[in-house]
């Protein structure tokens, strides 16, 4: 059961509420602010998560498994790109975000847990959730005193009950040879984050809907009271359901991408333009205008391994999701069918200089983790091109990832840079600075004026005005 509710009449009417009678001092400390929050694991969602809780006035002990990650915060640096995040960093270290080197620590000085770590995929697609397991093991052996565990990564259903379970177990072994045994004083509960990379902070503080999947009174009113100053409608339910909302959020927005983009195919056949039937399709509000941009696919670190994951999950359970696998196969179609496009342009691609706009996975973020942007780069280079690249963030992460192809990647400062003496620009990710090139001098600065959009950032018509031969996706 769920109940959607304006954070100030929070209700809740689970059947089996279970409530822990030593849990009231506990929340006492959150509502006069003396309780601190932890936040373990600090990466995309973490470190965002925790200086947006400093943003709201708490006391945040931030612990991450990683030396390195440690190491490169306690400098006052952030360890990836998200726009403002340094800015909060500088503002609230050593004040009120404090990054804590031993996570047991963290455990015993907070309150309320907040489980950020990772969740990658094993290679059958399921969620690895060995580091979900390992805090859950750190927690037992750390329970001090009554500890909220939310869990807020993305996990498969029924997650939280294997951390309540893992908690017990663990804690029950601390317990050998106790006289009398006393039941450890916590409760889980499910709050994932929605917030996508590029955008964290302003999704952090503009949330279009806080999930809360809870077991007890306490961990509601813990909740509640922590989430109170955000002006968004707060969804209760119990755990199972709301970890399996954020997976279908996430599945669901895919296949909206993936539909659009076989219409984009559909499109080009038939000489229509895709991104006028978005707006036509957006228009009605059962369907909704986000998420119907066509292109070259979706790419990062959650859709692909989520919609494995949810796969995954439901044939655990004896049910197969054939849709979701077409999901992923239209999604994996996407380079190949660009590179098509590249390869019309230009027929013979081998000893050619190719211009790349964009390798991130998409703007505001220099994550290229299962960038489509970096399918396309590799597969050109087999092919024997010669790449000029631009990205305005993501570039020092491919020279870490990929040291060996330091002297094979052209790394460019400006897009001007990556246009020189090519035979084609592709533009691969949608940067809002990419829309206010200067085309003349792009053309002028090219062998040949062909540009491949992968993003339509263009308009047609403008850019064969300007003098390109253009191509985009699904017009
Ligand atoms: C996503 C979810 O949006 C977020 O709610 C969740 O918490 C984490 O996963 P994120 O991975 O940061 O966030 O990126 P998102 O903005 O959703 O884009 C994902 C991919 O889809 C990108 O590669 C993007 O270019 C692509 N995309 C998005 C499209 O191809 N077309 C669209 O219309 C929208």
């Amino acid at each position: 059961m769920a109940t959607a509710v304006r954070n100030s009449t929070l209700a809740f009417h689970a059947g089996h509420l279970r409530t822990n009678p030593r849990a009231g001092s506990a929340l006492e400390r959150v509502r006069n602010r003396t309780a601190n929050i932890a936040i373990l694991g600090l990466g995309h969602v973490g470190l965002p998560t925790a200086l947006n809780f400093c943003e709201m006035g708490w006391q945040v002990l931030g612990a991450d498994s990683s030396p390195e990650i440690l190491e490169i915060l306690r400098r006052g640096d952030v360890p990836f790109y998200e726009r403002g995040l340094q800015e909060l960093l500088t503002k609230h270290l050593g004040l009120k975000f404090h990054v804590v080197d031993d996570l047991g620590a963290a455990i015993r000085q907070a309150t309320v847990l907040f489980i950020c770590v990772g969740t990658p995929q094993r290679e059958n697609g399921e969620a690895n959730l060995s580091q979900v397991e390992s805090v859950a093991r750190s927690i037992a052996s750390n329970l001090n005193d009554y500890k909220l565990v939310v869990g807020k990564s993305t996990v498969p259903a029924i997650t939280a009950q294997w951390v309540r379970r893992t908690i017990q177990r663990y804690s029950h072994a601390h317990d050998n040879g106790a006289i009398e045994f006393v039941e450890p004083e916590f409760d889980v509960a499910s709050s994932p984050e929605f917030l996508r990379e590029g955008a964290a902070l302003h999704d952090l503080l503009h949330p279009d809907r806080i999930v809360c999947g809870i077991e007890s009174d306490v961990a509601r009113d813990i909740l509640q009271e922590i989430y109170k100053t955000t002006n968004a409608p707060i969804l209760v339910t119990e755990t199972s359901t709301a970890e399996l909302i954020k997976h279908a959020a996430n599945s669901f927005l895919s296949m909206k991408i993936s539909f659009i983009n076989m219409v984009a195919d559909l499109c080009e056949a038939v000489g229509a333009d895709v991104d006028k039937v978005a707006d036509g399709i957006g228009m009605d509000p059962r369907i909704g205008p986000g998420f119907l941009k066509a292109g070259i696919g979706f790419g990062g670190y959650c859709f692909p391994k989520d919609l494995r994951a949810f796969i995954h999950l439901a044939e655990d359970y004896g049910l197969e999701f054939p849709l979701l696998r077409e999901v992923i196969n239209i999604n994996e179609l996407r380079a190949e069918s660009f590179l098509k496009k590249v390869r019309r342009a230009l027929w013979v691609v081998q000893g050619k200089t190719i211009g790349v706009l964009g390798l991130a996975f998409k703007p505001g973020t220099d994550d290229t983790r299962e960038s489509p942007s970096m399918r396309i780069v590799h597969a050109l280079l087999e092919q024997g091109a010669i790449l000029q690249l631009h990205d305005p963030k993501a570039i020092p992460n491919l020279r870490t990832n990929f040291p060996e192809r330091e002297h094979e990647f052209v790394y460019c400062d400006d897009p001007y840079q990556a246009a020189r003496r090519a035979h084609a620009l592709l533009l691969l990710t949608d940067w809002p600075e990419y829309k206010s090139l200067d085309l003349d001098r792009i053309r002028n600065f090219m062998e040949v004026p062909v540009v491949v959009d992968g993003r339509n950032i263009f308009e047609p018509t403008s850019m064969e005005n300007a003098g390109f031969e253009y191509y985009s996706i699904g017009r």
